[in-house]
């Protein structure tokens, strides 16, 4: 996978060097061929998403702006293509706020288990200036946020054993995305966490490297999850966004007018995006049901937030998280 992974980049760097295609002009009379990373396939809804945006970008360029997707995880992990898009080997990437949190340590926020109460609220703070302003925390580290989209509740799910309460994790190996928030929830809730990229999931669940995982219904279906985890317990404890990332040099060298087409293309797919995820969240949880016996479960979810209680003190006291948690907190509940 690696070697395949190193020699598509080096085979795409090449390709770019030969084929005229640059990321440096001004000019609006050149046009710009730029590319987009992300780790989902062309059938999940925010690869749809992308290329909406991508079509976007196009039409309000006139042309001038065109963008390459690279789907599948083709060009790295997220963590790698994160690094791909600081060096500007890559111009943009859709990864999960969580992979941020090493980059931006606010991202850290949207790890918190039970930030929000509830999809209204989250779709509040989204739209707000909060998050262009956790946007902007990453221009010196080499990349800008653009836009969100929603990537839904993440819910625990085990091979066999349905988590309806906190204790059901203990002795547990469940696997979270690499970020340091999320392995202390698991710790809180009791279960072993076990770090790992997307990409391995399918193949450590079904090895029993791993007893389980958690995230939305989409990872059943389009990542083939449902084939072997057969419990789904709506435990809801995090809504993460996926978050569309660009490098900073690229966007200071575009015009003014190509900026604006920018800004307006994330806008008008993260608004997109919204319509087709309830869609494909919809669609994944009957494919799940009756093609893959998945069972759903719905889980009291109290005991699950007092278990995290600690984790939201030291949030809303620590210095690199505090002035956000309280102003998300504020926004969410309309306090
Ligand atoms: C979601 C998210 C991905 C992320 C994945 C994960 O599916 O949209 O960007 O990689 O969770 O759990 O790693």
């Amino acid at each position: 996978m690696k070697t395949w992974i190193s020699i598509t980049f080096v085979c795409v760097l090449v390709l770019s060097l030969f084929s005229g295609c640059s990321t440096t002009a001004k000019s609006e009379d050149q046009t710009i061929t730029m590319r987009l990373a992300h780790n989902q396939s062309e059938t999940h809804p925010v690869h749809k998403s992308l290329v909406e945006f991508a079509r976007l970008v196009d039409k309000k360029t006139n042309g001038t702006v065109k963008i390459k997707l690279y789907p599948n995880g083709q060009l790295g992990s997220e963590r790698e293509v994160i690094e791909l898009t600081q060096t500007g080997a890559v111009d943009f990437a859709k990864v999960s706020a969580s992979a941020l949190e090493s980059f931006s340590p606010v991202y850290s926020l949207f790890s918190l288990p039970y930030l929000f109460d509830s999809r209204d609220q989250f779709y509040k703070v989204m739209n707000s200036s909060i998050a262009q302003d956790i946007y902007k925390t990453t221009t010196d580290v080499g990349f800008r946020g653009l836009t969100f989209y929603d990537a839904g509740t993440r819910n625990f799910y085990t091979k066999n054993k349905a988590i309806m309460k906190p204790e059901d994790l203990k002795g547990l190996k469940i696997r979270v995305q690499p970020s340091a928030t999320s392995i202390k929830m698991i710790e809180l809730m009791g279960g072993s966490p076990t770090p790992m990229s997307f990409g391995e999931v399918y193949t450590a669940l079904q090895q029993g490297v791993i007893d389980g995982t958690e995230n939305n219904e989409t990872a059943l279906t389009d990542n083939n999850h449902g084939q072997v985890a057969k419990q789904y317990s709506y435990s809801e404890h995090t809504i993460v966004p996926d978050i569309l990332i660009m490098n900073n040099k690229k966007w200071d060298k575009l015009s003014n007018k190509q900026k604006k087409a920018i800004t307006e293309a994330a806008k008008e797919s993260t608004a997109f995006h919204k319509v087709e995820w309830e869609k494909a969240i919809d669609k994944a949880t009957k494919e799940a049901k009756a093609k893959m016996n998945v069972t759903f479960n719905k889980p009291d979810k109290e005991p699950f937030k007092k278990a995290v209680e600690p984790l939201h003190k030291e949030f809303a006291k620590k210095k690199a998280t505090s002035r956000y948690y309280k102003e998300i907190r504020a926004e969410a509940t309309g306090d």
